[in-house]
């Protein structure tokens, strides 16, 4: 897809790799809207990097609507969907409660599947579209204190395999991005982001990735990739 003129729509685009990637969209002439939850985050990422800002929680159905009334205002359809926010509890079997699960499984899992029906119903209309969905290793293997975060990942993973079963003929590409730890303020709850380390992936090195796959022709789709950081240790 040709980025420049397109529409795109980043969920948790105030910091880490939806901000890197909404930035590197918008200098290739995309027009994106980001969301967060956080208004003051939101509105200073929106301002430094040209996108629009919304703040809008993927957990919450009422900023849902809110969200596709924007993008319908805004832009009257949707070229790609970056179903990017994310969190992480990572507690042991023994130590997790329902509640970090039921918190985790609402952002990661049904935020993401309730962004991506509302998106496929427009690309459905417009005939093309993609949804990339930002996964993990956590998606493919295991791990101490993974118990809620790896179970969001594989059924992002699993997600992520139905809609492309379900709308590939629908020429709607979906795809998945496997990557593995990112400097970022991912689960640091004063959501300040980390500094880059020379063993750790960053942002920038995400939203390379992401855009190297929509840049790809609307007829040729990478249904899941992975990204690792070369040496972790
Ligand atoms: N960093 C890593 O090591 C790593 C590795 C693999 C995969 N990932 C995945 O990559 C994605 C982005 O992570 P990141 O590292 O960039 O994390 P981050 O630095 O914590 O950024 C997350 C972004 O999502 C927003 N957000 C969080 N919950 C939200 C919600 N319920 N609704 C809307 N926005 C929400 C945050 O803003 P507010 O806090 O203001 O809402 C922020 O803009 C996540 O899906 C994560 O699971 C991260």
């Amino acid at each position: 897809m040709d980025i420049k003129g397109s529409k795109i729509l980043v969920t948790g685009g105030s910091l880490g790799i939806g901000r890197e990637t909404a930035r590197q969209l918008v200098g290739l002439g995309a027009e994106v809207i980001i969301t967060g939850r956080n208004e003051e985050r939101i509105k200073a990422a929106a301002e430094e990097i040209g996108a629009i800002a919304l703040r809008a929680d993927v957990a919450n159905e009422a900023d849902i609507d809110k969200t596709y009334a924007a993008v319908n205002e805004r832009f009257g359809g949707l070229d790609c969907l970056l179903n990017n926010a994310g969190i992480g509890r990572f507690s042991t079997l023994e130590e997790f409660t329902a509640e970090q699960f039921h918190e985790v499984m609402n952002v990661n899992v049904l935020g993401a599947a309730l962004m991506a029906q509302r998106a496929a119903a427009m690309m459905k209309k417009a005939g093309s579209g993609t949804i990339v969905n930002i996964g993990s290793t956590a998606a493919l293997r295991g791990f101490e204190r993974g118990t809620i975060y790896t179970a969001s990942k594989f059924a992002l993973r699993g997600m992520n395999q139905s809609w492309q079963a379900e709308l590939r003929r629908e020429n709607i590409r979906v795809m998945q991005i496997n990557l593995s730890e990112v400097a970022t303020a991912f689960n640091n709850p004063e959501r300040v982001e980390r500094d880059a380390a020379p063993n750790k992936l960053r942002a920038a090195d995400a939203a390379q990735l992401i855009i190297s796959l929509l840049q790809l022709d609307q007829r040729a789709m990478v249904p899941e990739v992975q990204l690792w950081a070369t040496n972790p240790w």
